[in-house]
């Protein structure tokens, strides 16, 4: 695992946002994983000013995201597929065809699941994946647990998770309790793996993800056995370390 530590968030945007750009500027056609939640948003307003100023073309590129709330519209303003749009996607030129976000109103989510895996596998595999990370060691919504789950799968949400996503709705009652996600294989089979972390909160699942022992009960722990990970996190998250 590589570690870069950073001064603050701003800056751990602005390299993450680099590491994307290099990855689509050497290979245009780039298969990229993404990422929601509040730490990836700064890596994204510096991808569209680059892609602003001419420096990064997302024209050819395929993107497939971690995850999304189950049960949520596409078209409600909580889910992953408003906040991928809003924050990202219409700032860009990506084409609509080429972006993939798990359908969380799927009537058969099983097959959903399976669909997303075998889209993501005759696409050639994720080139570059960015993950945020859990106050509990979550990655996706992979969340700890006595096993792994190796596929695109549907889980029921911590009560970690709900607690922390609560700040997104009007009231905890309003947070879905459950997601499809990615599973940890589906992850590893990433090539390269970029892991953003900012604030204090986050110091206890970075000392864990990077020293601790390899387990589910800290899913992110697993990437201690993938050969291309970067983690980049600001002071605050590293203190632990
Ligand atoms: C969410 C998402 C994760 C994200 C994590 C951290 O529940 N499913 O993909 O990395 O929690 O969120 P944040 O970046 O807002 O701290």
């Amino acid at each position: 695992m590589r570690l870069i530590v950073v001064d603050n968030y701003e800056e751990m945007s602005k390299k993450a946002a680099s590491i994307m750009a290099s990855q689509i500027i050497l290979k245009p056609e780039s298969i990229l994983g993404l990422a929601t939640g509040s730490t990836p948003l700064g890596m994204y307003k510096e991808l569209i000013k680059m892609y602003n100023d001419g420096e990064v073309d997302f024209s050819q590129v395929r993107t497939f995201n971690l995850d999304e709330y189950y049960g949520i519209r596409r078209d409600n303003e909580q889910s992953y597929y408003y906040y991928m749009d809003n924050n990202f996607f219409k700032y860009i030129n990506v084409k609509e065809d080429n972006i993939n976000i798990p359908n969380g109103t799927a009537e058969d989510v099983e097959q959903e699941c399976i669909n997303y895996d075998k889209r993501i596998k005759e696409s050639g595999g994720i080139d570059i994946q960015v993950l945020g990370i859990g106050v509990n060691g979550h990655i996706g919504f992979n969340e700890p647990d006595v096993n792994f789950e190796a596929q695109t799968h549907l889980v029921k949400l911590d009560k970690k998770t709900i607690e922390s996503n609560a700040r997104f709705f009007n009231s905890i009652e309003e947070v879905p309790v459950k997601a499809v996600s990615m599973g940890m294989k589906t992850i590893m089979n990433s090539k390269k793996i970029i892991l953003l972390a900012n604030g204090i909160n986050k110091a206890d699942a970075i000392e864990k993800t990077m020293k601790g022992k390899i387990s589910p009960e800290v899913p992110a722990s697993i990437l201690q056995l993938h050969n291309d990970v970067t983690i980049i996190v600001d002071k605050a998250a590293a203190s632990k370390l």
